[in-house]
């Protein structure tokens, strides 16, 4: 049986979201009181993956080495790649093939958050699609699908083709930024040739799949929510939807350091250390609380 791995991609200029993102990555930045990125590695985690590859431009990577280590801390195994330019999603495939080594892979966009008591129960049906060989992308309905990668359907409501940005109206349903892909996609991004917007497209590897039928669509609904972190409006309104939680439900979602307590990947002698680490901060001391209760 083959073992599953994550991959992070933290690439890009964030040229959308200057001058916030002229001095460091996208998502380095606050979604309320944690870096953007603690979202994706909680998904991950949610999904039981410990071995991590984050991908950044060598600029940024030094500041997630900071921020997680070899991810000791945590009780997970972080390890770091280069993405020199941005030359797309795919690229990921390539630039993670010696990490990959033959596990499966599943691929977080560092600025997809998801949220949601259900989430690790659709996570669940991805790695069991792993398991069956198929491959899974997750989708949802959105009210502007031209601006992602969009699923178009065939008359019987299967899967047919994801087609990239597309400028006629062809569904509102989505592709987000969460794959589960068997090990091939090593073979698969191999022979990927650049798009007109000179990338290496995500969607061109579902297509792939697709038409092996070896591709699952699992959609996301009511349930589970997707958050935006496009424009400063949405990541204002993720902060504020983070914020409003916590005050609901006195918990802090995505506290990857807590997680890790609680799945026992650390014991409470190191939780605490990351817990003193953070003292000065609501967030440390929330931490510390944990282990009052
Ligand atoms: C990328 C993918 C697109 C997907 C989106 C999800 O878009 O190309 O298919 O729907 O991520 O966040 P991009 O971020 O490159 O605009």
């Amino acid at each position: 049986m083959n073992n599953i791995k994550g991959i992070i991609l933290a690439g890009g200029h964030g040229s959308r979201l200057f001058p916030l993102t002229i001095g460091t990555s996208k998502q380095l930045l606050a979604v309320y009181d944690k870096p953007m990125i603690y979202y994706p590695i909680y998904t991950l985690m949610l999904a039981g993956i410990k071995e991590i590859l984050i991908i950044s431009t060598p600029d940024d990577l030094p500041r997630y080495n900071k921020l997680f280590g070899n991810g000791n801390m945590l009780g997970l195994k972080i390890s770091y790649e280069k993405q020199i330019k941005p030359n797309g999603i795919a690229e990921s495939f390539i630039i993670g093939k010696k990490f990959i080594g033959n596990s499966h892979v599943c691929l977080v966009l560092g600025d997809n958050i998801f949220y949601g008591d259900k989430l690790v129960d659709y996570l669940k049906v991805g790695l069991n699609n792993l398991k069956k060989n198929s491959s899974t992308i997750y989708g949802l309905d959105v009210i502007n699908p031209k601006e992602f990668g969009v699923v178009k359907f065939d008359s019987k409501n299967n899967l047919e083709r994801i087609v990239e940005k597309p400028k006629l109206f062809i569904s509102n349903t989505i592709v987000s930024g969460l794959y589960m892909y068997t090990n091939d996609v090593i073979e698969i991004v191999k022979n990927l040739k650049p798009s007109s917007r000179n990338e290496l497209e995500i969607t061109d590897i579902n297509n792939i799949y697709i038409n092996k039928n070896k591709l699952r669509l699992i959609k996301l609904e009511k349930d589970i929510s997707w958050i935006d972190t496009g424009t400063y409006d949405s990541m204002l309104k993720a902060s504020n939807f983070f914020q409003e939680l916590e005050k609901k439900t006195g918990e802090k979602y995505a506290c990857i350091e807590h997680m890790a307590f609680q799945l026992s990947y650390i014991d409470e002698k190191q939780f605490l250390k990351l817990a003193r680490l953070m003292s000065n901060s609501s967030y440390g001391k929330y931490l510390l609380d944990k282990l009052k209760k």
